[in-house]
């Protein structure tokens, strides 16, 4: 007989029937939101890095505008870094992030960049979504601008200079678009101390009292870095962003060299890639620069070179000798050593905001750009006033230099007024400035009016490109120029909150500098009173920077409404069809009786580490390995290896521990130095050094040669 059904049991049913309903829906909520994220979380990643090293002899080093630091061998090569980044379900939306080793981005690379894109990829990189920018090293070759007054400072357009770096950059392009995966990008920021010092504190101080109660310091010590993970686990790559100069080698320097952030990229790639030769392996670490302006790694301050005074005065003026004989250094014992001292502190800042980045990036991709005509942009100050930008000229002060690097005649920082000479002179070589430009530029005292100078070839650009692009929360500013500190805080403040006025909170603004197109310096309004360098060359006048807010305010905007920026709409700049070359052509000699490739002077046959072994060779001018020198080495450091009795390359012309330094002499004929400092950590064995080179003789054709040092035994 059946038992009859209680009220309770069946209320017991229908509770348990409900709970099994309810942990059953929480169950597929969980399941089909946990595979929903999955699908939908990260990005499409790829990184990549090729060789931009050009020409390593002959040619000026961009940067200083020094004309006796002319290329003369190197201690390390350049490369160019990528990174793209595309939303996961229309690969269509991205961003393609270029940092290079060189002294700054041009606007006849990004246009020769961005053509060549287009004929590989077709519609996929455009000038919206394409950013290229510089770390602003002091110490690679010039030759790749197409204004009249960079091409002054390298000896005209230098093709095999451009080519090295458009090909690298294409090349690190095409390696990051081929290898996309899926994965994950996460931010982190911290600060570097003990590394950077303001180079013009006097300017700093002119900006309102209130502004600099918010900061701690003179610079920006923050880093940011974006890491990223593929699906597996695996790092693939970290780029970062900290505003230094890369100027720890001074002046003197005639080796192509990276600096100390190329040294920072160079260690953390080392040990991500271990067992690989500098600039190979998979994970790339890219290193950019950022409101750098005024921001010095030269931290021992300005001191006059004759008396060891300190010169740090408004006029970077020492009592005897001058400015030119104010100038900065440190932190090590010579330039080598400071430039691995300040590079090693990235470095280190770097691996460790890598190791603990948590917060991750998710969101849509978007960027936007513009060209703007800076040298006629109304800006409004306030609700009664508005300014006006000016055409480019650069002041008094941009001849003194900086104590990073100063001018080579009698020029001093701070100067607001000219001098009858000079002007004279000016007038009569070149123009005399318009009163329309002197009046705007005030207080600034016009050395050069290069926007009213346009032979042979305009000497500064009018249109600048400006652009922002975001992934998720993250915002890159292409700054096309050196910003200041304080001009950079005041960008990043105004896109921060543009932002948040159109509903987009919290973002993660990232200044990147020298992007794009390179118009010198940017200062606040206040700082540009001074008249020091960096005011002087502010090219396009005292309210530069309102401009560029201005405008980067409209960018952020168009990118929260997904519009396009409310500013004028301006043609694509051109490429100028520039034939000037100052170069002389090749010719090598070699003494009679001798080989290319000849040892000179050998090396002894026994060292311990920590000593130098210097080899020198009958040389050919380096010019000549230029097309090679993607697939090529000046030199291989090689250890006999006993077991399988054969020579073994333990480092190439890539290493940091060797140097390539070439000297020219008479009739054709040269020496080519090379050394290996061997480090504490070498392992003691049997020895070699090999010169590789191209020799290019009269009525003949370009021929490769090597030669070889006697073996040596290194001990510990
Ligand atoms: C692509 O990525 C894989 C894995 O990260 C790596 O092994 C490979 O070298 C990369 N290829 C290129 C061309 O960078
Ligand atoms: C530069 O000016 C200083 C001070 O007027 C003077 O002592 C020095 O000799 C000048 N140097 C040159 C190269 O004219
Ligand atoms: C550059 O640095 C070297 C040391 O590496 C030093 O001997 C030289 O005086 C410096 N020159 C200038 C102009 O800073
Ligand atoms: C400057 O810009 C104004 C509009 O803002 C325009 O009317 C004028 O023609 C421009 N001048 C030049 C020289 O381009
Ligand atoms: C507007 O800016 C001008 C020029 O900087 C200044 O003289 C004026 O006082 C400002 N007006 C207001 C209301 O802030
Ligand atoms: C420029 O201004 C000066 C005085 O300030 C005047 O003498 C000169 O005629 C002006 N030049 C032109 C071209 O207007
Ligand atoms: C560029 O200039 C060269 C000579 O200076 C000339 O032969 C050539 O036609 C020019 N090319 C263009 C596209 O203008
Ligand atoms: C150097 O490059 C040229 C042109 O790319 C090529 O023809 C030549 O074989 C190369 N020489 C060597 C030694 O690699
Ligand atoms: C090198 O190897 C040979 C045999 O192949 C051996 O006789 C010799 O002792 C070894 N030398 C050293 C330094 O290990
Ligand atoms: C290498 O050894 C030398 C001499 O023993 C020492 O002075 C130096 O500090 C060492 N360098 C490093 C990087 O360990
Ligand atoms: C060095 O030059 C010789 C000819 O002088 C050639 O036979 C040899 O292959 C060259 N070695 C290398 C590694 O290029």
């Amino acid at each position: 007989m059946k038992k009859p059904k209680t009220t309770l049991s069946r209320l017991a049913i229908v509770i348990t029937v409900f709970l099994v309903l309810v942990i059953a829906v929480l169950v597929t909520l969980f399941v089909v939101h946990y595979f929903f994220s999955e699908k939908n979380a990260g990005y499409m990643i790829g990184v990549g890095r090729a060789d931009c090293t050009g020409p390593v002899a002959e040619i000026p080093l961009m940067g200083y505008a020094n004309p006796d630091q002319i290329g003369a061998g190197m201690i390390s090569r350049l490369y160019c870094r990528a990174f793209i980044i595309a939303e996961p379900d229309d690969w269509s939306k991205r961003v393609l992030y270029v940092t290079a080793e060189i002294a700054m981005m041009s606007q006849r690379l990004r246009l020769e960049v961005m053509k060549q894109l287009k004929e590989r990829y077709g519609d996929l990189y455009q000038h919206d979504n394409v950013i290229l920018s510089a770390v602003h090293t002091h110490s690679g070759p010039a030759g790749y601008l197409q204004y009249t007054l960079f091409m002054i400072a390298g000896k005209g357009l230098i093709k095999p200079s451009l080519n090295a770096i458009l090909n690298g950059i294409l090349e690190s392009v095409d390696m990051a678009h081929q290898n996309m995966t899926k994965g994950h990008v996460f931010i982190n920021k911290g600060l570097i101390e003990n590394s950077q010092i303001n180079r013009s504190p006097f300017s700093y101080l002119r900006n309102p009292e209130s502004e600099k109660l918010r900061y701690s310091s003179n610079t920006d010590q923050e880093m940011v870095v974006l890491k990223m993970v593929a699906d597996n686990g695996e790092d693939i790559g970290l780029f970062m962003w900290f505003p230094i100069h890369p100027v720890s080698m001074n002046n003197t320097n005639r080796l192509t060299c990276s600096d100390n952030v190329g040294y920072a990229a160079h260690l953390l790639e080392k040990e991500k890639n271990a067992g690989s030769f500098p600039g190979k392996g998979p994970y790339v670490a890219g290193f950019a620069s950022s409101n750098l302006g005024d921001v010095s790694p030269n931290i021992k301050g300005p001191h006059c070179i004759n008396t060891g005074e300190s010169c740090e005065n408004f006029n970077n003026y020492c009592p005897k000798g001058g400015a030119t004989k104010c100038i900065a250094s440190g932190p090590g014992k010579d330039m080598f050593e400071s430039t691995k001292i300040i590079g090693r502190n990235i470095y280190l800042k770097a691996k460790e905001l890598s190791m603990k980045a948590s917060e991750e990036i998710s969101g849509p991709i978007r960027s936007s750009h513009e060209w703007v005509d800076m040298a006629n942009f109304t800006v409004q100050l306030n609700a009664t006033h508005s300014g006006k930008t000016c055409k480019p000229a650069v002041g008094y002060s941009f001849a003194a230099g900086t104590v990073d690097g100063p001018g080579i005649l009698n020029f001093t920082q701070g100067t607001t007024e000219g001098n009858s000479l000079w002007d004279a002179l000016r007038d009569a070589l070149l123009v005399e400035p318009s009163n329309e430009t002197k009046d705007c530029h005030s207080p600034k005292p016009i050395l050069l009016p290069t926007g009213e100078l346009s032979k042979p070839y305009p000497w500064h650009p009018h249109v600048v490109d400006v652009q922002i692009a975001t992934i998720g929360s993250v915002a890159i500013v292409a700054l096309p120029g050196e910003f200041t500190t304080m001009a950079g805080r005041r960008v990043r403040e105004a896109v921060k909150s543009e932002f948040e006025s159109q509903g987009k909170p919290g973002m993660n603004i990232i200044l990147s500098g020298l992007c794009n197109i390179y118009t010198h310096y940017v200062t606040t309004y206040e700082e540009y009173q001074a008249q020091r360098y960096e005011g002087a060359s502010t090219i396009f006048g005292p309210h530069t920077l309102s401009a560029y807010i201005q405008s980067f305010r409209a960018l952020a905007r168009a990118i929260a409404k997904d519009t396009v920026p409310d500013l004028p709409q301006l043609p694509e700049p051109v490429i100028f069809n520039i034939s000037l070359n100052l170069l002389l052509p090749v010719l090598d000699a070699k003494p009679l009786g001798s080989k290319f490739g000849d040892v000179v002077q050998d090396a002894r046959s026994k060292y311990r580490v920590g000593e130098v072994v210097d080899v020198h060779f009958v040389g050919a001018n380096p010019r000549n390995s230029a097309a090679n020198m993607t697939s090529f080495t000046f030199l291989i450091v090689e250890k006999f290896d006993n077991a399988s009795r054969s020579w073994q390359v333990v480092h190439d012309d890539a290493s940091w521990d060797t140097r390539f330094i070439w000297q020219k002499g008479n009739w054709g004929r040269s020496t080519s130095q090379l050394q290996w400092h061997i480090q504490n950590n070498t392992e003691p064995g049997t020895y070699r050094l090999q010169y590789f080179g191209h020799s290019k003789e009269l009525l003949s054709s370009i021929r490769a040669f090597n030669g070889s040092s006697s073996t040596f035994e290194v001990s510990n």
